[in-house]
């Protein structure tokens, strides 16, 4: 009996030498201390079929081998188990030294920075936000704006025609008889948006550009409120010595009818590379609003009277960021437009 107990742990250690994983150590403590057949649990089992006074060495003997066994199985699979979870570690390792992917983040658009801060400055003067429609009617873009039938402005070599009566608006001030549709006078509005015109693209022309429109109505307005509004503007906008000009000029729809320069920012006049030795830059046109609009409109040009103008909002980008060529707002190249931050 004792050889058999020695020969079995002998062949226990052995086999536990060679356990490299959960599965092989299930099957080793099956074998040894299974409940049914173990080797270990049987030699338990014939214990009691020995003489007595062999029972307690051999007894004993049996039971060593019972705690070495389990306590070795237990070891083994502490140490597989630490093994196993630091080969998991190891596998989903992350290298946080990597650098990470930057994310893409958008910049608003140069347009829409600057048209952002005309907005601020009309707004701080009491003056609303409108928008109109992109496709107008004839009515809108001409007839209401007193433009007569065959002016040259019409023609279709100007202006995106979309069918006899639609086309592509080709001014803001569309927006004028869109505004008046919706309010009453006294009413102070500025209308930004995109306007079209065939013209060929070159470093200051592109069909698509935009223009920041302006109204204002009410009663005993007169040009030193339109001069004054603009004066204020460009001071605002480009710096407390900048100062405006009024030339004479003509449009359809406003009588008397300007157009407003104003002093080089850069030079304050005496004439630059910015503003090509002009000493001066074109704002946009203006003037007091032509009777027939405001009756057009329902407005009676007796109790009402009013300013309105026109402003390229394109070339005050150019200007703002120094740009030979605006065609580059239209280009999408996010080289460009990345360098627009917030
Ligand atoms: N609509 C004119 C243009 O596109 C600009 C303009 C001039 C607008 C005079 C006005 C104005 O409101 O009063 O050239």
């Amino acid at each position: 009996m004792r050889e058999r107990v020695e020969h079995i742990r002998a062949q226990f250690r052995d086999e536990v030498r060679q356990v490299a994983d959960m599965a092989a150590l299930a099957r080793v403590r099956d074998r040894y201390l299974g409940r049914k057949g173990g080797l270990i649990t049987q030699l338990v089992k014939e214990l009691g079929a020995l003489p007595p006074e062999e029972r307690p060495t051999i007894g004993r003997l049996i039971n060593e081998l019972k705690e070495e066994a389990e306590a070795a199985l237990e070891r083994l699979r502490v140490q597989l188990e630490e093994q196993a979870e630091a080969e998991r570690f190891e596998r989903e390792r992350v290298d946080i030294t990597l650098p990470g992917l930057r994310p893409l983040f958008g910049a608003p658009h140069p347009i829409t920075l600057i048209r952002q801060r005309i907005e601020d400055i009309f707004v701080s003067m009491g003056y609303a936000v409108e928008s109109g429609p992109e496709v107008e009617t004839s009515y809108y873009n001409f007839d209401a704006l007193n433009i007569p039938p065959g002016h040259p402005a019409r023609e279709a070599q100007d202006t995106f025609y979309l069918s006899e009566d639609l086309a592509l608006r080709t001014q803001t001030s569309t927006v004028q008889i869109r505004a008046l549709e919706r309010r009453r006078p006294p009413l102070r509005i500025i209308a930004p948006g995109k306007v079209f015109r065939r013209d060929t693209p070159d470093p200051t022309h592109n069909p698509m550009f935009f223009q920041v429109e302006g109204l204002a109505l009410d009663r005993e307005i007169t040009m030193g409120d339109l001069k004054g509004t603009l004066q204020e503007f460009v001071r605002r906008m480009f710096g407390p010595q900048v100062r405006t000009r009024f030339r004479p000029s003509y449009f359809p729809f406003t009588e008397p009818s300007a157009e407003v320069d104003f002093s080089c920012f850069v030079c304050r006049g005496e004439g630059c590379r910015v503003c090509k030795g002009a000493g001066w830059i074109e704002l946009g046109g203006c003037g007091m609003v032509h009777p027939r609009v405001l009756r057009g409109a329902g407005v009676d040009p007796e109790e009402f009277t009013g300013f309105a103008f026109g402003l390229g909002l394109d070339r005050m980008v150019a200007l703002m960021y120094g740009l030979e060529d605006i065609r580059l707002l239209y280009e999408n190249d996010l080289r460009f437009l990345e360098q627009f931050g917030f």
